[in-house]
């Protein structure tokens, strides 16, 4: 059969990121316009029964050993539960993970551990309610921190919170930010913001910067990398000491850490070269990379007599073509290298 969805150069991916649905109850301004998207109709998400079969697809011919569940927002979908429940009858090891903006989340997490989720990723990018408002264009913060806690009282840990950070707005809230995540035992992650905005508004002068961040953090702590291999993750990981621990302390003596810090450097430091995901949007295309301008349909072949192994072949021959980087580093927008993608972030799943 297959070898797998090796690419031109070499990688192989082996993490799935599934899309169940574009809508979402944010406006998160660096993702949606204000109005929303014109939201897929229900019959063009995959149903639950094409998510089981791409899955088992992935995961007996070609080498899918992880699975993300993204958006939009996954808890907007009502048959979220189920469908967690039938992949965890279907491949009983497999690791599952929900990235969520976690509206909702107090209500649902106990249901989505007992049915199988092993992990969650929460987007919460500062708080203050005000902040908060503007950044999202809701006023829904409470109702976040909620579904914060609920996750952790689930025992969906390590609980790992998501923070884009974006100039003028939010980007004095980083030392905030951590202090709350020690204080709760919360993994957070830092993100460098990606032109990926409905609005298009990114620039690349105006991206809050991993060294901008990690100079922030270092203003109140001591922050040193994690010797553990990175091993193709987005997220490079820091440990936090207190600034009371000197550097050469913090570097001998890991277990005075406080806690553990992310940050996802995807235009100032890319890991395009290690990467190891494969996409499938909520309408069902195969997107190679984030920054991929072309999509794969694998909807059609599974409403159509196709067998498994077409569409295992047809999924490979998608990721083949990845592209080998995204470019945002070397080039601004409009620049011959890089061009920002038709689709949002939204629509896309993350
Ligand atoms: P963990 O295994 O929990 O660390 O997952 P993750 O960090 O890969 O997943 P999550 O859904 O929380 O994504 C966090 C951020 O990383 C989001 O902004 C994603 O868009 C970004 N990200 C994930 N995969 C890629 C990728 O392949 N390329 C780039 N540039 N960013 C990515
Ligand atoms: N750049 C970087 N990260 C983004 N996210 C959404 N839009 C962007 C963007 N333009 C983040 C969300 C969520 C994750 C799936 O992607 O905050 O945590
Ligand atoms: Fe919704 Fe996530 Fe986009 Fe915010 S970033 S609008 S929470 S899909």
């Amino acid at each position: 059969l297959t070898a797998g969805l090796v690419d031109r150069f070499g990688r192989v991916a082996t993490d799935l990121r599934l899309s169940l649905i574009d809508k979402c109850n944010l406006r998160c301004t660096y993702c949606m316009p204000a109005e929303g998207m014109d939201w897929l109709p229900k019959n063009e998400l995959l149903t639950k029964e094409e998510i089981l079969r791409l899955v088992r697809i992935g995961v007996d011919q070609l080498g899918i050993e992880e699975l993300r569940l993204t958006g939009g927002e996954p808890l907007v979908r009502a048959d979220l539960v189920e469908i967690i429940a039938a992949l965890r009858a279907a491949h009983p090891e497999l690791p599952i993970s929900l990235t969520t903006n976690g509206i909702g989340l107090d209500a649902k997490a106990a249901q989505l551990a007992a049915a199988g989720l092993s992990r969650i990723n929460i987007s919460l990018d500062t708080l203050h309610e005000e902040t908060f408002a503007q950044l999202t264009r809701r006023d829904h913060l409470p109702r976040v921190l909620e579904g914060i806690k609920a996750a952790y009282a689930a025992g969906l840990q390590p609980v790992k919170i998501n923070s884009v950070l974006m100039r003028h707005i939010n980007d004095d809230h980083v030392v905030d930010l951590v202090s709350w995540a020690l204080e709760h035992n919360y993994q957070l992650r830092f993100i460098e913001q990606m032109p990926l905005d409905a609005d298009r508004g990114w620039t690349k002068e105006g991206t809050v910067t991993a060294e901008e961040i990690r100079q922030q953090i270092r203003g109140s702590y001591t922050l040193v990398p994690e010797p553990a291999p990175r091993a193709g993750a987005p997220a490079e990981r820091y440990l936090v000491f207190p600034a009371t621990v000197t550097e050469e302390e913090a570097l001998c003596c890991p277990e005075k850490a406080l806690g553990v810090v992310g940050i996802i450097a995807s235009v100032t430091e890319p890991f395009c070269g290690d990467c190891k995901r494969t996409r499938i949007t909520a309408e069902g295309h195969v997107m190679s990379c984030l920054f991929s301008t072309t999509e794969v349909d694998l909807r059609s072949l599974l409403r159509s007599e196709a067998d498994d192994e077409t569409i295992a072949k047809t999924w490979a021959a998608a990721m083949y073509a990845k592209p080998r980087a995204h470019g945002m580093d070397r080039t601004g927008l409009g620049e011959k290298d890089f061009v920002q993608p038709d689709r949002s972030m939204s629509a896309i799943g993350g």
